[in-house]
């Protein structure tokens, strides 16, 4: 790749006249004409921000001194010799220099990666102070539902073979058939049948003992829109404690429903990437199940987790409507947000409490699949707390006993509500828009897009607006 040196600095100098010309043997000498082995980039590190497709984006400025008026001109010939992509540009009057006008000039451009160095030395002939804005980096996130392929990152805790406190530890049977199922998560691309297990006789005994212990005490605890998702389970999907349902015809379930489907996981997942997934309307659901040693508690999430805590919710429209809108907040967010967020999805979708008619249920998996911690958690001992997202965002939590602090939500709607609003306070530079159709997530980021989703909302206002008429007519 081209470099810059001392010997065609001093070619360019003392002759602006041919600038273009030089720029364009620049050019050709730096991308397709050079011989030599591809290599960093001189520039790269400190003015390049994003590089896709052999195009890397840049932020620069530069100043335009008085007596270079005419490099604001020869500015515009470098970009179209460069075929430079101008993507914004601002002007201001320039700050160091006591001439008042002078001009700072920002602009942000698009260049063939190859061109690079070519294109930033031809910039510095003709302008001054030519330098980098660096842009904040926004963490890669899928936009496809199929890049959820790539959202898999799981976190080591709990682990049966490596942590002896884990119920499986001493059980290399248990470890054997664990790993077996979490292989068959490893291996699954989106799109793929979901894995059947056919679970052992031991596994269906955890699991009845986990069904009817929690299922004697749902009524009075758990909230109604989980009593009537379990209910709908148990006539249309084969809950019942005599067998463990299959992920596949749970999410067969639940796409019905509400439009959520399942996706084999191999364990526990980092948060950005469990939350990711939500955007999508895909719940990552493991298969394996806890020890049969300790039917009543689990160290981490089980089947067990997912089908009795987690599944019911997940057919309440409004819930799985509250997850999504976790979900697609999280997208591109800092680590400090994803923090906040998945502090906030703890405290709600895991540990939630809501009113009902005047009394406290539980919504949140994490106590609708523990015994223990479901009796616990309203029985008045602990300490509770309205549902404030800014407070709940921030509250330290752990996963080894009980909570010591619930959120109390008003409704599932102020919930939501409160949720938006939080959500609209994390920074960053564009908003999403979930596309049902294509499965895919719009990201708004030029006027043209939203203009394009504003277009279709009216559309829609105009079926709806349509539909009142014909509704208040007849
Ligand atoms: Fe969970």
């Amino acid at each position: 790749m081209k470099t810059d040196n001392g010997v065609q600095t001093a070619g360019f100098s003392g002759r602006k006249q041919s600038l273009i010309e030089d720029a364009r043997r620049e050019r050709s000498s730096g991308s397709a004409g050079s011989p030599g082995p591809p290599g960093p980039s001189r520039y790269g590190d400190s003015f390049v921000f994003d590089e896709k497709d052999g195009r890397v984006t840049l932020n620069v400025l530069f100043s335009l001194s008085n007596e270079k008026n005419a490099g604001f001109f020869k500015t515009g010939k470098i970009f179209e010799t460069f075929e430079a992509k101008l993507l914004h540009i601002e002007s201001r009057p320039g700050r160091k220099s006591k001439n008042t006008t002078d001009l700072e000039l920002f602009m942000k451009c698009e260049v063939h990666s190859s061109d690079l160095d070519a294109f930033i030395n031809s910039l510095k002939r003709v302008v001054d102070e030519v330098r980098s804005i660096p842009e904040e980096k926004v963490p890669w996130f899928p936009q496809q539902i199929k890049d959820l392929d790539r959202c898999n990152m799981l976190i080591t805790k709990f682990d049966p073979d490596m942590d002896q406190d884990h119920p499986g530890y001493s059980d290399s049977e248990y470890r054997k058939r664990r790993a077996f199922i979490c292989e068959l998560a490893s291996t699954y691309k989106q799109g793929d049948p979901l894995p059947i297990v056919e679970y052992t006789a031991e596994e269906v005994f955890t699991w009845r003992e986990v069904y009817r212990q929690l299922r004697s005490i749902y009524n009075g605890l758990a909230c109604r829109q989980f009593m009537d998702g379990l209910q709908q389970l148990e006539e249309e999907c084969g809950y019942g404690e005599d067998r463990i349902p299959q992920l596949r015809e749970v999410s067969a379930f639940l796409k019905e429903k509400t439009g959520f489907q399942l996706r084999p996981v191999a364990g526990l997942l980092s948060a950005r990437d469990f939350l990711t997934s939500l955007a999508f309307r895909v719940f990552q659901c493991t298969q394996y199940i806890r020890h049969s040693s300790a039917p009543m508690h689990s160290p981490e999430p089980d089947c067990c987790h997912e089908l009795l805590g987690h599944i019911p919710m997940l057919a309440d429209k409004e819930f799985a409507q509250f997850s999504q809108e976790i979900g697609l907040a999280s997208l591109g967010a800092s680590d400090e947000d994803i923090q906040k967020l998945s502090t906030l999805y703890w405290f709600t979708v895991e540990f939630g409490l809501c009113k009902q008619n005047g009394t406290v249920k539980a919504y949140g998996a994490g106590l609708l699949s523990s015994y223990g911690e479901l009796v616990y958690a309203l029985s008045n001992e602990p300490e509770y707390k309205p549902f404030n997202p800014e407070e709940t965002a921030v509250q330290p939590h752990q996963d080894q006993t009980y909570q010591p602090v619930y959120f109390v939500s008003e409704s599932f709607e102020d919930a939501k509500t409160k949720m938006r609003r939080y959500s609209a306070t994390i920074k960053r530079p564009f908003a999403v828009r979930y596309d049902p159709f294509t499965c895919s997530v719009e990201v708004l980021d030029q006027p043209g897009k939203i203009q394009n989703a504003l277009s279709q909302m009216r559309e829609e206002l105009k079926t709806l607006h349509s539909a009142l008429e014909t509704f208040s007519s007849s």
